[in-house]
């Protein structure tokens, strides 16, 4: 049997195939940040399909601020547990593992968006011309600790398998790791040590309070999407992913990018082999230096690519998004011998008004 479809564990959990839908916004929110009927829908149908591994779209947890989309699913308060509540019976008796990803937007957010207020971050570094966060007070970095913390006991109560701490894609925690957005001077900026401080607070705040096997895992940054030495660099984030697997985090899924990088996130036109897995070698590394799962994500398009970055040890496990976007159905696919995603990264899922390969709920 295909390595694919091998069991494995993550801290607590086991996990009965090497598949992950990783985060995935899908933009079938309730406006008021709770979770809909299609939502829950759409959790069922990746369950009943056989993925292994079910990541929540990306949820805020500090309002308003912390909030990056208009239809983002909201966690910033106890009244938030019982849609997620919902999904978890919907995709248990299927034994698939569903894990909440929460999130902090900090600049990479705008006031239409925040109810008008100026979005904080580590520091002041605009996104261009227009936009220009205001650097966070220390009081509003504890605060921002203890919601991070709030959020990950919510998740344990909701009964979900494990949390996800987003520290990628340009997001606050990644906007602390990367010298290019923290410029700051205090004991939260500078060093990697201190960069990674805020992370090092929340997980250590959690552990405190989260039963004692609830998984913790982290989405994590291997670089900003650009080279020199104002950016994240790769030798940082091993050092934060040694420092993940110090404090206990179970699994970290290996990303990239941030707003500046426009496509690096989520790469466009893959049409060859070699352009799938563009993480791979940053998973490769930091794998080599870790022993907690690592979980690759980005651009994996084909079985035996999929098949080859964990034979070849350079992850545990393979994370997709966009491809389940049009194949909620895509393990039982690849099980019966379908080689290749029909997703042709166009990105158009972005922007889901009116776009055919948005899964409909009818499977
Ligand atoms: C529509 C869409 C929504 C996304 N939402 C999230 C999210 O909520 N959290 C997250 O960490 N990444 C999110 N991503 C990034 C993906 O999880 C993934 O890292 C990236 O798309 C690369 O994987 P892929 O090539 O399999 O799509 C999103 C990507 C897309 C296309």
């Amino acid at each position: 049997m295909s390595i694919l479809f091998q069991p494995i564990s993550i801290g607590s959990m086991v996990v009965k195939n090497r598949f992950v839908r990783s985060a995935t916004h899908d933009y079938l929110g309730n406006p008021d940040g709770t979770i809909s009927e299609e939502e829950i829908k759409l959790y069922k149908t990746l369950a009943e399909n056989d993925v292994g591994l079910i990541i929540s779209a990306f949820t805020y947890i500090q309002h308003p601020l912390g909030k990056a989309m208009a239809t983002q699913n909201a966690f910033y308060s106890d009244e938030f547990i019982a849609g997620y509540k919902k999904i978890v019976e919907a995709v248990r008796p299927y034994g698939a593992k569903f894990i909440i990803q929460i999130a902090h937007a900090g600049r990479q957010t705008a006031p239409t968006v925040t109810g008008g207020l100026i979005p904080v971050a580590p520091s002041a570094v605009s996104l261009d011309e227009k936009r220009r966060p205001r650097e966070m007070t220390e009081q509003e970095i504890e605060q921002v600790i203890e919601d991070f913390i709030a959020a990950m006991v919510r998740a344990e109560a909701t009964g979900c398998d494990a949390v996800q701490i987003h520290i990628a894609h340009g997001y606050l925690l990644a906007q602390f790791i990367s010298p290019y957005t923290n410029r700051r001077q205090d004991k939260w900026g500078g060093s990697v040590e201190n960069r990674a401080r805020i992370i090092k607070e929340i997980i250590i705040g959690a552990k405190k309070k989260l039963s004692r096997d609830f998984p913790i895992l982290a989405k994590l940054n291997s670089t900003d999407g650009f080279a020199g030495p104002e950016y994240l660099s790769l030798e940082d984030a091993v050092s934060i992913a040694k420092m993940l697997e110090e404090l206990g985090v179970s699994a970290i899924e290996v990303s990239g990018g941030m707003h500046e990088a426009k496509n690096f996130v989520s790469a466009v036109n893959i049409k060859s082999s070699e352009q799938e897995a563009y993480f791979q070698e940053a998973a490769r590394v930091i794998k080599e230096n870790i022993k907690i799962p690592v979980i690759l994500v980005g651009g994996m398009r084909s079985f035996g690519v999929m098949e080859e970055v964990i034979n070849s040890g350079k992850a545990d496990m393979v994370a997709l998004c966009r491809p389940f976007i049009k194949e909620p159905d895509l393990v039982k696919k690849l099980r019966d011998g379908k080689e290749k995603v029909s997703c042709v990264s166009c990105n158009a899922c972005f922007n889901p008004k009116g776009i055919a390969c948005y899964y409909k709920g009818e499977l």
